[in-house]
């Protein structure tokens, strides 16, 4: 079976599953969105017999051009009857917050209340008043698409808000972003630390934690997850209500693979974020082999090939 990889940087995690999928026996062939067309994909003598998205949305830090080349890959290849994974549908969520939370309110998922900030104007900023006036501060704002924590700030006020922004939609910092923003009700954890819940074909399969710390030393309690910036990564067993919520996100979004970021509020759990495109480091070599089953037993089974 031949499997196309798209990615962006070669990153570890793509040579570790492009090296496990060899060793079961597949043909792996790797591509760079940058250089790759769709004609390069499919103008072979085998199609693949899958392609796997491994752009991640943090791709966008870089250069979001290449997520929005992706989008348009991942469509045609669908058209012409090739699976991807995750699909066009479930990629168009990884790559904006905004649509993801959109979508996770439709299905009455819980997640932060949120706001797309396009530009800078009267109508955007009447409505991002009356996003103040309902939900207050702080407030989260940060990339409709992006991650690795990439332009993430939590603000206190109206004039910090403002500052950031006409700073984001700046010419200089258009040239490097143009995409939008997201302005978002903060979700004030009730405990030291969130959960990652990773849905493998709408079924749990494993989670763990990670310790919450302050992104400034300002004596607020700790509030963000993000291993990169010193958050602990700590075993952690979910409890019913956030494996339901986990899996109810996942199906929101279409993804057959998944890994659910959620806190705990006061009001219960609740999502931040879903990660259909999780990144590896070379610790985790356990978390890829479970990705490379699923995409084993999803792909390539009779059971799979005939449904
Ligand atoms: N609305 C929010 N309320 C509280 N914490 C948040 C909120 N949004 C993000 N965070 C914190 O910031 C971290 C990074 O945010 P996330 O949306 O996952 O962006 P990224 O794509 O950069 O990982 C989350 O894991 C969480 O700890
Ligand atoms: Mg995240």
């Amino acid at each position: 079976m031949k499997v196309a990889i798209l990615h962006q940087d070669l990153e570890w995690g793509e040579r570790e599953i492009a090296r496990q999928l060899q060793q079961k026996g597949f043909t792996v062939n790797l591509f760079d969105v940058r250089t790759t067309s769709l004609e390069d994909l499919t103008q072979t003598e085998e199609l693949p017999s899958l392609v796997l998205n491994r752009v991640y949305a943090s791709v966008a830090n870089r250069d979001y051009r290449d997520n929005i080349k992706i989008l348009d890959l991942l469509l045609s290849l669908e058209r012409l009857g090739i699976p991807c994974m995750n699909s066009y549908y479930t990629s168009q969520f990884d790559y904006s917050k905004f649509k993801a939370a959109k979508r996770l309110k439709e299905e009455g998922v819980s997640t932060p209340e949120t706001l797309y900030v396009g530009c800078l104007n009267t109508e955007t900023k009447d409505r991002i008043t009356g996003f103040i006036k309902k939900y207050g501060f702080p407030l989260i704002v940060k990339r409709d698409m992006g991650g690795r924590g990439k332009d993430l700030q939590r603000i206190e006020n109206e004039q910090s808000l403002y500052t950031f922004l006409e700073n984001k939609f700046s010419p200089t910092a258009q040239h490097e972003y143009a995409g939008g923003f997201v302005v978002q009700e903060f979700l004030k954890p009730t405990r030291p630390f969130d959960c990652r819940l990773a849905v493998f074909d709408g079924e749990f399969a494993f989670s763990y934690g990670r310790t919450l710390i302050s992104r400034v030393n300002n004596g607020d309690a700790p509030w963000l997850a993000s291993v990169k910036l010193g958050s602990r990564m700590i075993n952690y067993d979910p409890t019913p209500e956030e494996v339901a919520l986990a899996i109810s996100a996942s199906n929101a979004i279409g993804a057959i693979f998944n890994e659910v970021d959620m806190t705990q509020t006061e009001k219960g759990p609740a999502i931040i974020e879903n990660n259909p495109t999780p990144n590896y480091d070379e610790t985790e070599i356990d978390r890829v082999a479970k990705a490379v089953d699923l995409i084993e037993k999803t792909y390539c089974t009779t059971e799979a090939i005939l449904r």
